[in-house]
């Protein structure tokens, strides 16, 4: 038997919601908002955006964080004090996330810190896209052709883990809350600059009509719908085990529905706000180089690796600081987002096995270090997007479904609900209860329908059908099976 240390707590109700909304805010509200908006029909696309954020949004944000805060426990303890059966499906969100989501996560942020030393002396010369695959991740031609460990990636990655390491090892209220509380602001305050020097460059205008011109005809379209549910699962960190986790450090009198508006909303407009200074970015560029809009507006990889840094170099002034600041905002937001994800992975180890986290701490950043390494090869990039696609569009569904059908249908969404209401002060009304119970297992049954049909039409990404089942279906079975692993284990009282 060993000696259960009392739960930590957030010292400050400003502490948890820094930590909830840097978990929330992380590279896919920088690089895939914007692009999703241009392509859904610009303003037009707030609406769905705003309508699954109220409808699925915020109601399974107030979930996770009044199951965790009632039940004071990570996610697997949670769900099995719910129904023993259901333990596993706790482990696996915090194992999909954990061994699939940060492996990579990780890697991109370490791509993201290079960069920022890149930045000192524009590294990427006049040819950045050359720079980014063939010089920097020295591609390979396939998954199958792993090659080697990229060295330049290796020394950013263990800085990363280390700074992973050093803040998740410190605990909730010195590592999480104390780094969350430098963290937000800081990356307010560049994104703030960033956005304010980006909208007065030479073609600003251009690029902020194409992002927001409102083209309402695209709502007809159901996949716009679609795209907008998924990014409000993605984005504010849902149905990863990571929220559970947070709550259940909150002290007994709890805002569970305030917090949820909160996040959620402060979230989503740091999205919007962002995308300000991206499509102003590219506005410059497109007019700089006299291209059209549309050959040059990107998401993800391409935009962050590939057009940011050609943009940067187009800048009559002070590009170096404008580089600094700009992989410095990515690498904070994405540390936030890493951590939130080993802390949900932690807290589970240590609720049922009470083992000391420093042991915890230090055993799975190793791990996921090793792990991570797969990311970091020549042909690291094919892995990522395959691991992230099978992750993110089954693993995620998936386990959202699961969720809502536990915590609605089998605990009762009426009994968590009196629950947030005896110990908060914003009524939940009983409307909430259909949000869990029907709506948003339904919206989330439409999207793995209508992901599985595309699967089958095609294999995802032109990829081979074997490199799509051994990388992508194999890696998500595997966690599936840890999951299993792990919750048929006895937990140590
Ligand atoms: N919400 C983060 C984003 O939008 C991503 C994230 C995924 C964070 C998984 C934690 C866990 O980028």
């Amino acid at each position: 038997m060993k000696d259960t240390p009392p739960r930590p707590q957030w010292q400050t109700h400003i502490g948890f919601i820094s930590a909830a909304v840097g978990s929330a805010i992380g590279l896919g509200n920088i690089w895939r908002f914007p692009y999703l908006c241009y392509k859904d029909g610009g303003g037009a696309f707030l609406i769905p955006y705003f309508v699954a954020l109220l409808l699925v949004g915020v109601p399974l944000m107030i979930l996770e964080l009044g199951l965790g805060h009632k039940l004071k426990s990570s996610a697997p303890i949670s769900f099995a004090s719910v129904s023993k059966n259901w333990e596993w499906l706790g482990w696996w969100q915090v194992i999909f996330v954990n061994f699939g989501i940060v492996l990579y996560y990780s890697v991109i942020i370490a791509w993201c810190l290079s960069f920022f030393f890149f930045s000192f002396d524009l590294s990427w010369g006049s040819d950045p896209d050359t720079f980014f695959f063939k010089q920097f991740l020295s591609m390979s031609k396939g998954p199958f052709e792993i090659g080697n460990v990229r060295s330049p990636i290796l020394v950013s990655l263990a800085l990363i883990w280390f700074l992973n390491w050093l803040i998740v090892t410190l605990g909730v209220e010195k590592g999480l809350e104390r780094a969350n509380k430098i963290f937000i602001p800081v990356l307010f305050f560049i994104t703030f600059v960033l956005v304010l020097w980006s909208i007065r460059l030479p073609g600003a205008k251009e690029g902020l009509s194409v992002y927001l011109k409102p083209d309402f005809s695209r709502l007809k379209d159901i996949k716009v719908w679609m795209d907008a549910f998924s990014q409000i699962f993605f984005t504010l960190s849902l149905c990863f085990g990571i929220m559970i986790a947070y709550a259940s450090y909150l002290p007994r009198k709890a805002k569970i529905v305030r917090d949820s508006v909160t996040i959620g909303f402060a979230n989503c407009f740091f999205s919007i706000f962002t995308g300000l200074g991206v499509f102003s970015v590219l506005g410059y560029m497109a007019q700089s180089t006299g291209k059209p809009f549309n050959e040059v507006v990107t998401q993800s990889i391409g935009l962050a690796f590939v057009a940011y840094p050609k943009a940067i170099s187009l800048l009559p002034v002070f590009s170096k600081v404008f580089g600094i600041l700009f992989f410095a905002s990515l690498v904070i937001a994405g540390l936030s987002s890493s951590i939130s994800i080993l802390e949900a992975f932690t807290s589970s180890i240590i609720d049922k096995f009470h083992y000391p986290r420093k042991v915890v701490v230090s055993v799975v950043c190793i791990v996921c270090f090793f792990g991570s390494l797969t990311f970091a090869t020549q042909g690291g990039l094919f892995w990522l997007d395959i691991v992230d696609h099978f992750i993110t569009s089954y693993g995620l569904v998936l386990a959202g479904i699961l969720e809502c059908l536990l915590i609605g249908w089998v605990y009762k969404a009426s009994l968590l609900r009196e629950h947030i209401n005896t110990v908060g002060i914003w009524r939940l009304p009983s409307i909430w209860d259909y949000s869990i119970k029907f709506i948003t297992p339904f919206v989330l049954i439409i999207i793995l329908i209508s992901t599985l049909l595309k699967e089958f039409a095609a294999p995802y990404g032109n990829y081979s059908p074997l490199a799509v089942i051994v990388i992508g279906r194999d890696w998500l079975i595997l966690t599936i099976i840890l999951a299993f692993i792990f919750a048929s284990r006895r937990g140590h009282s």
